[in-house]
């Protein structure tokens, strides 16, 4: 009987950064109001945790608006320009987490907007990142979920189009979606912005799945890439489990397999991990 955990398990250096910049800013500035620009990551855990250390997430711009002094921590999906803008106009200090691959996408869009090129964005039009990303073009931008029907899109061929996707995207769906747009004969650019963390975490959860009885994807219900990897999982394994803590998890599911596959969205703290694993470990 065997548990096997994925190396890729746990938060990526994007979460990792976020997370290290609140600790340091509750330190630095123990005088000053600090709030994060909507949760900075997406564990409720650590998001209580650092609201216990008096730290307040802001929901949006009308909430941001109110504030007239404090520090303003973006969180690592990023937000759109005009936030920026706003939390200058109100002179208030910004410390920016936001993960270097979203920021390399908010550049991108930026520019190939500006040159009139249409932006076509993969990725979830309700997640923050997304919503971040589409505050940069200029103009309008398309996005394409994974459940629109593209063979049935209907895009203007006069505008050269630059594909680019949520960090987060399935890689594979990316591929097949590209495809089938390259096939009607647009003038595309296509840009993979999957962040590679992403794409090593569901290259290697797919792999785990393969291999084993039954998997366990742990992560907040509203992370994106836990999400992105459950369905991964699920394809491959049908005893899949999406759990956010050990306490949502029937250990009575696994006593009958002989193997345990265990992987984690980028925003789970290792503790939970770790409890998750001693704890399917101990029935075998
Ligand atoms: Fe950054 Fe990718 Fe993590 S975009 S925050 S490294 S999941």
């Amino acid at each position: 009987m065997k548990v096997i955990i994925a190396k890729t398990a746990g938060f990526c250096f994007g979460v990792r950064n976020a997370v290290n910049t609140v600790s340091k800013q509750i330190q630095q500035h123990s005088d000053k109001r600090i709030y994060t620009y909507g949760p900075i990551i997406n564990n409720e855990i650590v998001v209580k945790d650092f609201e216990k250390k008096g730290v307040t997430v802001i929901n949006s711009k009308e909430e941001l608006e109110k504030i007239k002094d404090g520090v303003i921590i973006i969180r690592s999906h990023g937000v759109s320009k005009s936030i920026y803008d706003l939390i200058e106009k109100n002179g208030l200090t910004v410390v920016d987490a936001t993960c270097s691959d979203v920021k390399k996408i908010h550049k991108i869009v930026k520019k190939e907007s500006d040159e009139g090129n249409l932006v076509i964005i993969f990725g979830n039009p309700n997640h923050p990142e997304v919503k971040g990303i589409r505050g940069w073009v200029k103009g309008e931008s398309i996005v394409i979920d994974e459940a629109l029907d593209v063979d049935n899109l209907e895009i203007s061929h006069d505008r050269k189009i630059v594909i680019v996707a949520q960090t987060t995207f399935n890689y594979e769906k990316f591929k097949e979606t590209v495809e089938i747009i390259e096939k009607k004969g647009y003038d595309i650019s296509v840009l993979n912005t999957i962040c590679n963390a992403t794409r090593e975490r569901q290259e290697e959860a797919r792999k785990i799945a393969r291999e084993v009885d039954a998997m366990i994807v742990i992560g907040d219900k509203h992370s994106s890439n836990t999400q992105k990897l459950f369905e991964i999982c699920h394809n491959a394994c049908k005893a899949t489990y999406y759990i956010q803590t050990l306490e949502d998890l029937d250990l009575n599911q696994l006593e009958s397999v002989e193997t345990v596959g265990i992987t984690a969205g980028a925003s789970t703290p290792n503790t939970i991990i770790e409890e998750v694993q001693r704890n399917v470990r101990a029935i075998f």
